[in-house]
């Protein structure tokens, strides 16, 4: 008896494992819930697959990296990124055993990671398991990924039905899914209440000096080439159509979607364009903007949370439920598509109906994703 109790009392080490800017932000509201309560002791392991981008998320939620393992290259290939990790992340664990691993979404990190806890038959608990747009080329690799860090997982924290049902579909045990919502509404949910309505003080916002703007990101790998072409020649024609819009194109690191961007827009006095914004600034413009066009995972989730007329420039998506909640429209890259939704949207057509739809229920969960994830590994 009192054995047991010894070992319901001990602190359980937990290892959370992130390498990217998503990751950082979704976990970000984890590792605090975890550290809130006495008993876990966290390790949080950077991949280093994001550098400057990583810290800058983590650096919002005042939490640095335990161990970086500094692994990214200029234009790193997938290899790289996976083998590089394995053996980082292998080298971390064999040094000092967690009792369990977390990772998060779909990144190479992501399987890498949980590959290397399969290895020491670490557990692994997968946040955001269960997305599936049942395409291996798109997202690339990330529905690959996921579906790899699934098959590792012991349990999955499944931010919504469709991703239990998904899960179980592939065999997974009732009893090791857990749908809790996604963890970016609680990182949204606390930024939102930091924001308190207040405008950034910042060169893009002072820019835009309270003019109507138009948001765009884009950095998938499916993207590149071609369709970022596509992406920017039509947001350059939606702009010619709407005088006194504005856009701000908050650039993701990779050269090689810096450099098309720079090359489209840069002479374009109604484009801003920036490096990343501070996760707040980008909540910001997210919630000020008049329509998002996006290729992000996370941005579909963050925009049906803030009931955001979005496109989501891809050509299928692993998270219907922000489409079927009319928030989100999938568009694809296809310029006359792209430009004709964005012009109906901007008209007010398609805005109303989604106004219409404002009272529906947040897919994505309530905010409290954190808190049943610690709950269920308790
Ligand atoms: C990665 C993930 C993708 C996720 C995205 C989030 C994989 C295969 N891809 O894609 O799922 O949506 O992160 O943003 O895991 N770079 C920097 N500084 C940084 C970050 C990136 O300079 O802080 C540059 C480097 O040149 C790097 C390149 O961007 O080689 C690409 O980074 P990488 O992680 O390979 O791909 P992402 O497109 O960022
Ligand atoms: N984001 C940010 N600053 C930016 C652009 C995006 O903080 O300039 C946030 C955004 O709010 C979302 C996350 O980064 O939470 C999405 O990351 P990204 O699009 O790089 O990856 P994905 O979600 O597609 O994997």
């Amino acid at each position: 008896m009192a054995g047991e109790t010894a070992v319901l009392n001990k602190t359980k080490k937990i290892d959370v494992v992130i390498g990217t800017r998503p990751e950082a932000i979704k976990m970000a509201p984890v590792i605090l819930e975890l550290r809130r309560r006495e008993s876990f002791a966290v390790r949080v392991i950077a991949t280093g697959q994001h550098t400057d981008m990583l810290r800058q998320a983590l650096g919002y939620f005042s939490l640095a990296p335990d161990a970086d393992l500094g692994i990214m290259k200029d234009r790193q290939t997938l290899d790289h990124i996976t083998s590089s990790v394995l053996l980082g992340v292998g080298g971390l664990f064999d040094g000092d055993p967690p009792d369990a691993a977390l990772v998060h979404g779909d990144t190479s990190t992501t399987f890498a990671s949980a590959l290397a806890a399969f290895y020491r038959r670490i557990p692994i608990g997968h946040v955001e398991a269960g997305l599936r747009s049942f395409d291996m080329s798109r997202p690339f690799p990330e529905e690959m990924n996921r579906v790899f860090a699934d098959r590792l997982a012991t349990w999955h924290f499944a931010p919504t039905e469709l991703s239990r049902e998904n899960l179980l579909r592939e065999g997974a045990r009732n009893g090791r899914i857990y749908v809790t919502g996604n963890t970016v509404v609680d990182a949204l949910h606390a930024t939102l209440e930091r924001l308190a309505g207040s405008v950034p003080d910042a060169d893009f916002a002072r820019k835009l000096s309270g003019r109507a703007f138009i948001l765009l990101t884009a950095h998938r790998r499916e993207s590149w080439g071609e369709p970022l072409g596509r992406i920017c020649r039509s947001l350059l024609e939606v702009l010619e159509r709407h005088p006194g819009l504005m856009a701000l194109v908050p650039m993701h690191k990779n050269p090689a979607v810096r450099e098309v961007m720079r090359g489209f827009f840069e002479k374009n006095e109604r484009i801003i364009l920036s490096d990343p914004l501070d996760y707040p600034d980008f909540v910001w413009a997210m919630n000020s903007c008049a329509l998002i066009m996006s290729d992000s995972g996370g941005v579909q989730e963050e925009a049906t949370t803030l009931r955001k007329p979005a496109l989501i420039l891809r050509d299928v998506t692993e998270r219907p439920e922000a489409v079927e909640q009319g928030s989100c429209v999938l568009v694809g890259t296809d310029g006359p598509r792209v430009v004709s939704e964005a012009s109906a949207i901007l008209a007010g057509g398609r805005a109303c109906r989604m106004l219409m739809e404002r009272c529906s229920r947040n897919p994505f969960g309530d905010g409290l994703a954190s808190s049943r994830i610690a709950d269920a590994l308790l």
